[in-house]
């Protein structure tokens, strides 16, 4: 979601903020701006609606606006349309205070209504300059900007990363935060604040993140962190120690691309650890076996393709540990009074680990007593923070919207908690076992073989790319690899497509195939081929064209009905979406390339989904 970064230090602030700002670009925005403080001690707002670039080229690459202090932000729209005056940071009426926000002002109307009767006249139409106006009504009372927060942090509700800066004040930015991310940096005589580390990694690596209800005073002597009491309190400093260049195209056109092809060694990083003598060691984990076999119910719940992950994790964990696991969304979750105790395991996927619909069931199941074992890419993010167990994916950054080399971790980290279960629990043998782990120390190899066959893929996107609507089709393990495929493609290109288990296509869907239809038939999934093969033949009669994707041992057989194949090679069983899932990625890739689709930042979409 929004981007948010500050800077107080001896340098410019501007184009620190800007380059900050441009680093956060992939979250995705709608509108940006800089608020720095002068020499003289005013405070100089520049904010447009649209692209970064916009706002560079305002402020001739923030050279124009004058000041070692400030704080930058990309804005999401959640409270009033994208638009230069609705843009953040927004400034309180006297111009004594300019606000950063990220999140959801709940009760801003009552605030608004309060403060224009005080005569109070309100600019934009966010809820966020609630806090610049009523941060300014209470300094007037008390002439303390310490104190002002404070009073506004007690008055308002809901969500909130807050930079601030006020004008009497010219040697300190104050920050808060409560269910949105940010974290502050620790320079050389400088201090930053940022929602990702990835806006001030140029600058520094040591890093605190901050918890719900801390309020943060930055100047360039250091930081002093206060908790939700006003207490003075020391903070945990992290290393961060990615390289910066994790975090750039590296020659690559889209870092969407990059990480499609990174993930054979994601998938080193994240599974190679973790076997020895072919067995899975999860030493990252605290669960004991005692803990496992008490547990009578299981849930995975997650948003998106992190739900997809665990979609797939259902049919496998079911499988090895022969205990029942319920896949939910995390919106759902939430509200649907699910039957949680303290004999629970809740499996909680999350790349950004900020998603704030997984956080909130997180916290859900955490209040009916269950055991959170969480699977996050983000180290130190607030869902890893809150868990009572956390499996890191080890993907490295991930800068495009659209998943990919955190969705392949994921998938291998929930098959190995599978195994690890299983072999506790005693329902999995020990020839599917080895060969399970034979596979996953495979499995990097065989990804980067299908890598090198891309040019077929490309070739299939450039013939199909101009369809409207695409169906998915698959059983079991394809059926959940299709939810993923279908979603790569809608999110990028902006074709609507859905995914359906192949046997549902008779009881309604079917009705939609005519002649042209573009049909992708999944057929990896061994055990149930003739039966999608049938499929295939039903939809090819109602003049459907269809692409397949299947194993390179079911290569042939598919190719005596069907045109179009692609494959790939053939690996455990529940591996295999991990491998079938990169053609699928590609394919959204290179047709969304074809359709000129802006693809690192499709519209309306963010990296991480911090509002409900
Ligand atoms: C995937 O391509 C999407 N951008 C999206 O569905 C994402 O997986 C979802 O928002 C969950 O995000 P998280 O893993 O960071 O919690
Ligand atoms: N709710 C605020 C707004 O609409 C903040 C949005 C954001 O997080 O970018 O301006």
């Amino acid at each position: 979601m929004c981007g948010i970064v500050g800077f107080i230090g001896q340098e410019q602030a501007a184009p620190i903020l800007l380059d900050g700002l441009a680093r956060l670009e992939y979250r995705g925005y709608d509108s940006a701006g800089v608020a720095v403080v002068s020499p003289r001690h005013e405070i100089q707002v520049k904010k447009s609606k649209g692209r970064l670039q916009v706002l560079s080229d305002m402020i001739h690459g923030g050279a124009d606006v004058e000041g070692c202090i400030g704080i930058g932000h990309t804005r999401w729209a959640t409270h009033g349309a994208p638009s230069d005056l609705n843009s953040h940071p927004h400034m309180s009426e006297g111009g004594k205070f300019a606000v950063i926000h990220n999140g959801i002002i709940e009760n801003y109307v009552e605030i608004k209504e309060f403060l224009i009767g005080q005569g109070v006249t309100f600019r934009s139409e966010t809820d966020t300059e609630v806090v610049a106006q009523l941060l300014e009504f209470y300094y007037n009372e008390c002439h303390d900007f310490f104190e002002s927060v404070g009073r506004v942090l007690r008055r308002i509700e809901g969500a909130y990363a807050l930079g601030i800066l006020c004008a009497d004040c010219p040697d300190r930015i104050i920050a808060a935060r409560k269910d949105a991310p940010l974290l502050l940096g620790y320079g050389e005589g400088c201090s930053f604040l940022a929602s990702d580390v990835t806006a001030i990694i140029r600058h520094t690596r040591s890093v605190a993140y901050m918890e719900d209800g801390e309020v943060a005073v930055l100047t360039t002597a250091g930081i002093q962190v206060y908790n939700a009491l006003g207490d003075p309190i020391e903070k945990e400093r992290h290393h961060i120690d990615w390289e910066v260049s994790a975090a750039e195209k590296g020659g690559y056109p889209h870092f969407m691309l990059k990480e499609i092809f990174e993930q054979p060694q994601a998938l080193r990083r994240a599974i190679m650890p973790r076997l020895r003598a072919d067995r899975v060691y999860l030493e990252d984990m605290k669960l004991t076996a005692e803990k496992i076999r008490s547990f009578t119910r299981i849930f995975i719940v997650a948003c998106g393709s992190s739900y997809h992950v665990g979609v797939i994790g259902k049919y496998n964990l079911e499988h090895l540990t022969r205990r029942s696991v319920e896949v939910v969304l995390a919106s759902e979750f939430r509200y649907a009074d699910p039957i949680v105790d303290e004999n629970s395991l809740v499996i909680v996927i999350s790349q950004s680990g900020e998603t704030l619909d997984t956080m909130a069931a997180l916290r859900e199941a955490k209040k009916c007593g269950a055991y959170i074992l969480s699977i996050v890419n983000v180290v130190g993010s607030s869902i890893a923070r809150e868990s009572d167990d956390v499996l890191y994916t080890w993907a490295g950054p991930e800068i495009a919207v659209a998943t990919t080399k955190a969705y392949s971790t994921q998938l291998a980290v929930l098959d190995m908690v599978g195994l690890a279960f299983g072999e506790v629990l005693g329902t999995v043998s020990e020839d599917e076992y080895a060969e399970v782990v034979r596979e996953l120390r495979a499995l990097p190899e065989k990804m980067e073989t299908v890598l090198k066959s891309c040019e077929d893929i490309q070739k299939y996107a450039a013939q199909y790319f101009n369809h409207n609507s695409v169906f998915f089709i698959g059983r079991n393990l394809d059926y959940a690899l299709g939810l993923e495929g279908s979603l790569k493609l809608k999110e990028i290109s902006y074709i609507h497509s859905e995914a359906y288990a192949s046997g549902e296509l008779k009881h309604g869907t079917i009705s939609l195939i005519e002649n042209g239809t573009l049909v992708i038939a999944l057929g990896t999934y061994g055990a149930l081929f003739d039966k999608a093969m049938s499929n295939v033949v039903e939809v090819k009669a109602r003049g459907a064209e269809v692409l397949a994707l299947t194993t390179e041992s079911h290569r042939a057989e598919m190719e005596k009905t069907v045109a179009s194949v692609l494959s790939v090679p053939d690996t455990a069983r529940m591996l295999q979406p991990s491998l079938g899932v990169v053609p699928l990625q590609l394919f959204a890739y290179y047709v969304a390339l074809q359709r000129g689709c802006d693809i690192d930042k499709p519209r309306n979409l963010a990296k991480s989904v911090t509002v409900e």
